[in-house]
Order: C-alpha cells, then sequence, then structure tokens
C-alpha cells in the first residue's frame, strides 16, 4: 500500500548499550512499528530483530570490511524514507544525546520539515555503573559527573581540561581508550592525585562486560588489556567503589517479561 508522504517522521531511538533488557519500553516499541530502520554498528542483533518483517534495515556503522556511511549519506537516507512517508527509526547505541550526533540529525531533518522525536536510551556509563556497583555520584564524594570524550592533538590532550581538576568530579570518559596515558597526564597536570581510581569497562551492560580497575598512573597498562570491546573509562573516588561480579544481577533478572503485548527475552 502507497505512504502518504504527509506521514514520513524520523525517530532518534537509544538502544541502550546492548542487551535487549536495557531498551526502555519507548524504544522497543518505537522499533517494532518501524517502516526503515537505520542501525550503528553496536547495535545488537537482537534490537534489530525487533523490527517487523518488510521493515527496511540499513546499517550505518562498519560493516566486514566496509567503512562507516558518512554523517551526509546518513542524512540522505533519514530524509529520502521520511519523505516517502515512512516512519524512520534511526537506532543508536546508549543515549543518543551522549555522543550521539543527535543535535545535528535533528537539526538536519527539521530543516527539511521532518517531524523528529529522541527517545532517550541508557548511556554507557550508567550501563558501566550499575552493572560494577558504583555510583556516578556520591555524597561527600563525588558531586558532578562530566562526560566527555578524548582527542589528541600533535600528541597531547586537545580541550579544556580544568573540569578534570575538582576532587569531587567523576569523569566519564568515551572514546578515550588509545589515549588513556595522555588522559592520565593531563589529569595529572591538571591537579588530580595520581592515585585517584580509575577504572575502565569493557562491553558494559551485557554478560560479555569486563572490568579493568587501577588508578591515574595505571589506567593505559589496564587499558592494554581490553579484548576490542567498546571501552568506557571512568575516573574519581567512585571508582573504588567499583566490584568484580559484573553479571551477576542481570542472570537473577526474570527471563521473559511482557513488552507491548508481546514477549521478549531470551527463550
Ligand atoms: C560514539 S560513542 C556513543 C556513546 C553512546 N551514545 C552512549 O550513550 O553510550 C561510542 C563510545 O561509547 C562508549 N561505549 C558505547 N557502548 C559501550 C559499552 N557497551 N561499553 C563500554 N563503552 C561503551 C565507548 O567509549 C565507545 O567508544
Amino acid at each position: 500500500m502507497p505512504h502518504d508522504p504527509s506521514s514520513g517522521r524520523v525517530l532518534l531511538v537509544g538502544a541502550g548499550p546492548g542487551p535487549v533488557d536495557l531498551m526502555t519500553v519507548r524504544a522497543v516499541r518505537a522499533v517494532e512499528s518501524a517502516q526503515a530502520l537505520l542501525y550503528d554498528a553496536l547495535i545488537s542483533p537482537e534490537a534489530i530483530a525487533l523490527a517487523p518483517p518488510g521493515c527496511v534495515r540499513i546499517q550505518t556503522g562498519k560493516r566486514a570490511g566496509k567503512p562507516s556511511m558518512d554523517q551526509d549519506e546518513i542524512n540522505r537516507l533519514m530524509l529520502r524514507w521520511a519523505r516517502k512517508g515512512l516512519r524512520v527509526v534511526r537506532l543508536k547505541g546508549g543515549d543518543p544525546s551522549i555522543f550521539g550526533r543527535v543535535g545535528e540529525e535533528a537539526a538536519f531533518l527539521k530543516a527539511h520539515g521532518v517531524p523528529v522525536e529522541v527517545v532517550p536510551g541508557v548511556t554507557a556509563a550508567c550501563a558501566a555503573a550499575a552493572q560494577f556497583g558504583f555510583p556516578l555520584t556520591h555524597r561527600g564524594e563525588a558531586r558532578r559527573v562530566v562526560f566527555t570524550t578524548a582527542r589528541l592533538e600533535a600528541g597531547a590532550l586537545a580541550g579544556d581540561w580544568s573540569a578534570a581538576a575538582d576532587p569531587q568530579a567523576t569523569m566519564a570518559v568515551y572514546m578515550g581508550g588509545e589515549v588513556a596515558a595522555a588522559l592520565s597526564a593531563k589529569m595529572i597536570a591538571a591537579g588530580r592525585s595520581p592515585s585517584t581510581p580509575a577504572l575502565a569497562v569493557e562491553q558494559a551492560g551485557g554478560p560479555e562486560a569486563r572490568l579493568y580497575r587501577g588508578t591515574l598512573v595505571t589506567l593505559a597498562e589496564r587499558l592494554s588489556q581490553t579484548g576490542g570491546g567498546p571501552v568506557l573509562i571512568v575516573i574519581g573516588e567512585v571508582a573504588a567503589q567499583a566490584e568484580a561480579q559484573g553479571d551477576r544481577r542481570l542472570s537473577e533478572l526474570p527471563e521473559k517479561t511482557m513488552i507491548s503485548g508481546r514477549r521478549s527475552g531470551r527463550a
């Protein structure tokens, strides 16, 4: 049946850190009702499988041997499908508002007259904290959380790191795995104690998650032991509270739950 072009819209949806049981009910419903699904590289096959038969599925992240689509191409695809009158779901890892380009995509679509809705998701820092039993804020110990990323320019970290000097700041560092040594050096230079607890969580949220604990001084060495999955770094006093038993809580959750009238979860 042809679609009414005026009914086209785009939902920018956070899929959480991986497992479908960490997606919000709204995110699950969005994928279940998608007519076109554009999904990033870190999206789990289970989340993609929620899309109904007949839904157009397009991977936008790196695929075997092929590079990621560039942002212009993704924008053009979303626009093309929305103008055909489809309900387009752009599914991103974690929360779309945290290093998820949601601002750029929403601005592009709105500028072209396409209605946009954002569905939040569980960001990697929250998933890591919940899974390994440490808080991101803690009374008397951590009064702010800085969601940041770290990028090298001429061998040193780019940007203003003065916020990192606050001993009560928890730094949640995305995409920082390869610059951990420079990150530690920058934070120590900013005034943070070299013995500040620091950790990395690889594949937070899922059963394969791994915790690497250390301090600002040992962080880079600990990160050299990671296995190639996405890694989040957390630096601050709260990191000392991390417990190593990651998946215990997840395995205690009931396996099957009703979501939007149909059963989900592992069979
Ligand atoms: C482009 S950013 C997207 C972040 C995402 N929007 C979020 O809210 O989690 C990708 C980076 O997020 C972090 N990340 C995403 N998923 C992760 C996971 N399951 N475990 C650990 N880190 C993760 C890693 O630092 C990765 O390089």
